[in-house]
C-alpha cells in the first residue's frame, strides 16, 4: 500500500471516528489525535454571498482578497476566502464535471486557487448535495450542477483546483434529517478518500422542513454546521428559525442547541452582516448591533466568516471585525460556548476561556438599560477580579457586583482575568 492510500483511509477513518464519538459531546479531541483535521478552532474567512449574491465573478474575490490582506483581516485570521453560489457554468461538461463559469472565471477555479494560495489564503467553494445548487432551486440562476450522485468525483475536482473549503448547502424544500444527514455524510467521506483537509461546512438548514440545524447535532459529519436559516442585515425579523433572519432573532435561537462545540465541530449561526449595507433594501445593522454581533458569535465560538465587500470598509467595521481581545475568545482554545446566566431582556452570558472567563452583558430590548451580574451567579470564587472591557481596553479591578451601561440592542464584552480570596 503506498503512503498516499494509507493518507486516504487514515483520513477516511478519522472523520468515522469523530462521527461516532458523538456521544461524549463535551471531550474536545486533542489536536494531535486528528492530523488531518482542520478545525481545532472555529473557522475563519470571508465569502461572497452576503454582499454580491449572484453578482461574482473572479475580480470581485482577487479584490475582496487583495484587501483582506492589505486590511489586515487577514493577519487577524480571516483566511478562508469562500466563493458561494453561482460560480459554475450552469451544466457539467460532457464528461460529467464541473467547470468555472467561463464568462466571470475566465482564469479557471484552479488558477483562482494559485492566486488566494499565494497571498497567504485559503480557498473555499459553494456546492450542493441535491440535483440544484440554492440559486438553481429558487431560479436565481439557471441549470442544475448539484453534487447528489456525483461526490466523489465532484470532491475529486475540488482537491485537484486546490479547495480547502467547501460549504455544502442542502436548500431543498423536501427530504427528511436522514436523508440529509446521509447525502451530506456521502461528500464528507469523497472530501476524506481525496486526502486532502477540506474545511467542510453544511448547511441542513435552508429550505428544510423542520430546520434540523436547531434540533440536530451534526458532529462528526462536519467541522461546522448552520444552526439556524439565513441571516440579513437586520436586527429582528420575527421570526424564530425561518428565513429571513436578524441578530436577535438567531441570538435566540443559539441559547437552546442540541449539541455544544468543542475543538473539530462548530455551531454556525451563519456569516456575518457587519458592513454589509444596503441589501434587499435593509440599511445594515447600526454600530451597537453589530458589535453584539459580533461579540455574541464570539462567545459561541462561532465561525466568523465576514460577508462584507473588504475593499470598501469602514474604520469602524474595520475596528469591530479586526479587535484582538474579541477574537481571541471567539478563537479560544477551550472551544467551550457561552451559555446564558440570565434570560429576558437584560442578559447575561458566560464563557469559561483557558485563561479567564468572558462575560457578555447583552441588552436585547430598545431601551438602554443598566445590566449586572455578581460572582456567585457567574460562578466564579469571591474576591478581588479583574475585569477587561474587550471593546473599549478600560480595565478595573472589582469585589464588587459586575455592572455596565448597555445601550440598547448593545453587548458589553468583558474578559474576567483573575479572583484572588
Ligand atoms: C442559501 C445559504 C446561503 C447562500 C445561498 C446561496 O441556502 O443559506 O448562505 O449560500 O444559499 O444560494
Amino acid at each position: 500500500m503506498n503512503r498516499r492510500s494509507i493518507l486516504r483511509i487514515t483520513a477516511a477513518l478519522l472523520l468515522v471516528l469523530s462521527a461516532t464519538g458523538s456521544a461524549a459531546p463535551r471531550e474536545p479531541v486533542a489536536a494531535q489525535q486528528l492530523p488531518v483535521f482542520p478545525a481545532k478552532t472555529p473557522p475563519m474567512g470571508w465569502n461572497s454571498w452576503n454582499t454580491f449574491g449572484c453578482d461574482i465573478a473572479e475580480a470581485t474575490v482577487r479584490r475582496a482578497a487583495a484587501a483582506l490582506v492589505r486590511s489586515g483581516m487577514r493577519d487577524a485570521g480571516y483566511r478562508n476566502v469562500v466563493v458561494d453560489d453561482c460560480w459554475y457554468e450552469p451544466q457539467r461538461d460532457t464528461a460529467g464535471n464541473l467547470r468555472a463559469d467561463r464568462a466571470r472565471f475566465p482564469s479557471g477555479m484552479a488558477a483562482l486557487g494559485d492566486y488566494l494560495h499565494s497571498r497567504g489564503l485559503r480557498f473555499g467553494l459553494y456546492m450542493s448535495p441535491n440535483v440544484r445548487t440554492c440559486a438553481q432551486f429558487t431560479g436565481a440562476y439557471p441549470g442544475s450542477t448539484g453534487s447528489g450522485d456525483r461526490e466523489l468525483g465532484d470532491a475529486r475536482t475540488f482537491a485537484a483546483w486546490g479547495v480547502d473549503y467547501l460549504k455544502y448547502d442542502w436548500c431543498h424544500g423536501a427530504g427528511s434529517t436522514r436523508t440529509a444527514r446521509a447525502a451530506s455524510t456521502t461528500m464528507r467521506d469523497a472530501l476524506a478518500a481525496t486526502g486532502r483537509p477540506i474545511t467542510y461546512s453544511i448547511n441542513p438548514n435552508s429550505n428544510f422542513p423542520g430546520a434540523p440545524g436547531e434540533t440536530e447535532s451534526w458532529r462528526g459529519v462536519a467541522h461546522l454546521a448552520r444552526s439556524t436559516e439565513d441571516i440579513q442585515p437586520v436586527w429582528d425579523t420575527g421570526h424564530t428559525n425561518e428565513h429571513p433572519m436578524g441578530v436577535r432573532n438567531i441570538i435566540e435561537v443559539l441559547s437552546g442547541l442540541p449539541d455544544r462545540p468543542a475543538p473539530g465541530y462548530w455551531n454556525d449561526p451563519d456569516m456575518l452582516e457587519v458592513g454589509v449595507h444596503d441589501v434587499n433594501g435593509h440599511p445594515g445593522l447600526n454600530h451597537e448591533e453589530a458589535r453584539t454581533h459580533l461579540s455574541m458569535w464570539a462567545m459561541f465560538a462561532a465561525p466568523l466568516i465576514a460577508g462584507n465587500d473588504p475593499s470598501r470598509m469602514s474604520p469602524a467595521d474595520h475596528d469591530l471585525l479586526t479587535n484582538p481581545e474579541v477574537l481571541a475568545v471567539d478563537q479560544d482554545p477551550l472551544g467551550h460556548a457561552a451559555h446564558r446566566v440570565t434570560g429576558g431582556d437584560h442578559q447575561v452570558w458566560t464563557r469559561p476561556l483557558q485563561q479567564g472567563t468572558a462575560v457578555a452583558l447583552y441588552n436585547r430590548s430598545d431601551q438602554p438599560a443598566r445590566i449586572s451580574t455578581t460572582p456567585a451567579e457567574l460562578r466564579l470564587p469571591p474576591g478581588d477580579h479583574g475585569i477587561r472591557n474587550l471593546w473599549t481596553g478600560h480595565h478595573y479591578r472589582t469585589t464588587d457586583p459586575i455592572s455596565a451601561d448597555v445601550p440598547a440592542h448593545g453587548t458589553v464584552l468583558l474578559r474576567i482575568d483573575s479572583a484572588r480570596r
